[in-house]
């Protein structure tokens, strides 16, 4: 369950409410019969996310680096020589910025409901977008040779992904690529801690109708079925957690860590635990993952329009 790459606040973010979303908001969601209250709690729970602070932004930067040494490139579609790339809930642009540098032929589009990291040298070929994706994208139908979409799984509701890489599939071209990557669930070998660690999230996240046990990545496959995609292919890749994997084992735990000490307030706030008890399992988890060389794994997959 990859709970750190849920988009976190500090201690101070307010829960979600059932109040109403602003005008607009979860248009996506509103379509799906039955989910009108989701919608509305978790627009309220997309916006209410802090703003990309420092520290949020060294996170999604190292993950990002730690992702691309894994994967040993920054996606595995046979993409060939897109001129019109999308990155939807693209983060810092750290992505986007590689993917203008590979293809300085093509336009690269980031689009994210908060600004990205401030930067003096953007890739003139760099263009970012500030939408919600739970509205619908915001661009005409076949309007990109290559979409992709990294980590979002706990940023969103479960219940808009059909309807969502849909949408993706929309603005995709024919001949061109839709790659979706999310965190499984699967953390092992997990000693008690980790995996103690992982069920308070799991719970604290399913509360919000978040995945907090990695359906979304193991229905990424049947979602770019069901959006029409073809060619679809998948692919886990396990990483190490912990300094007994070398700099990424080292990178991974340090974002574990960051985010599970972000969230510890609210997660003890609502188990009626004191902070301390979970920063001690944290610490537990520490010693567990580099005792049992415990891997995490991701699931990329991606398919073709025809
Ligand atoms: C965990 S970050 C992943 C960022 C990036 N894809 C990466 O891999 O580094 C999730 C991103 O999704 C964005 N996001 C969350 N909800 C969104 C929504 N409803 N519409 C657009 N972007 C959203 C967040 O602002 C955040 O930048």
């Amino acid at each position: 369950m990859p709970w750190w790459f849920f988009k976190h606040g500090g201690g101070s973010e307010a829960e979600p409410t059932e109040s109403e979303p602003a005008p607009g908001e979860g248009r996506l969601l509103s379509s799906l019969p039955g989910e009108r209250g989701h919608a509305a709690e978790f627009s309220q729970f997309s916006l209410q996310s802090l703003p990309k602070d420092l520290r949020e932004i060294d996170r999604l930067d190292l993950q990002h680096y730690a992702l691309r040494v894994v994967l040993q490139a920054n996606y595995l579609a046979p993409v060939g020589l897109p001129r019109r790339i999308l990155d939807t809930g693209c983060g810092t642009g750290q992505w986007a910025y590689d993917l203008c540098q590979e293809f300085p032929q093509a336009t690269v589009v980031g689009l994210d409901i908060e600004p990205i990291k401030q930067t003096t040298n953007l890739p003139s070929n760099f263009r970012f977008v500030r939408a919600n994706l739970l509205d619908g994208l915001p661009f005409a139908n076949d309007s990109f040779d290559f979409v992709h979409q990294r980590l979002l799984a706990l940023s969103l509701p479960v219940t808009c992904w059909p309807v969502l890489v849909k949408d993706l599939a929309r603005v995709t071209a024919p001949g061109g690529w839709v790659e979706l990557i999310e965190g499984s669930a699967e953390v092992a070998p997990a000693g008690p801690a980790t995996q103690e660690v992982f069920s308070l999230i799991g719970q604290y996240l399913l509360a919000r109708g978040l995945d907090g046990q990695g359906n979304v990545a193991r229905s990424l496959v049947r979602y770019l079925e069901e959006a029409g995609l073809s060619a679809i292919q998948q692919r886990t890749v396990a990483v190490p957690v912990g300094e007994w994997g070398g700099p990424i084992g080292h990178l991974i735990a340090l974002d574990f860590r960051e985010t599970f000490l972000a969230l510890s307030e609210r997660v003890a706030q609502r188990f009626q635990l004191p902070t301390e008890a979970l920063v001690a399992l944290l610490q537990s988890m520490r010693r567990e993952c580099n005792d049992l060389h415990t891997c995490y794994s991701f699931i990329v997959a991606y398919g073709q329009k025809r």
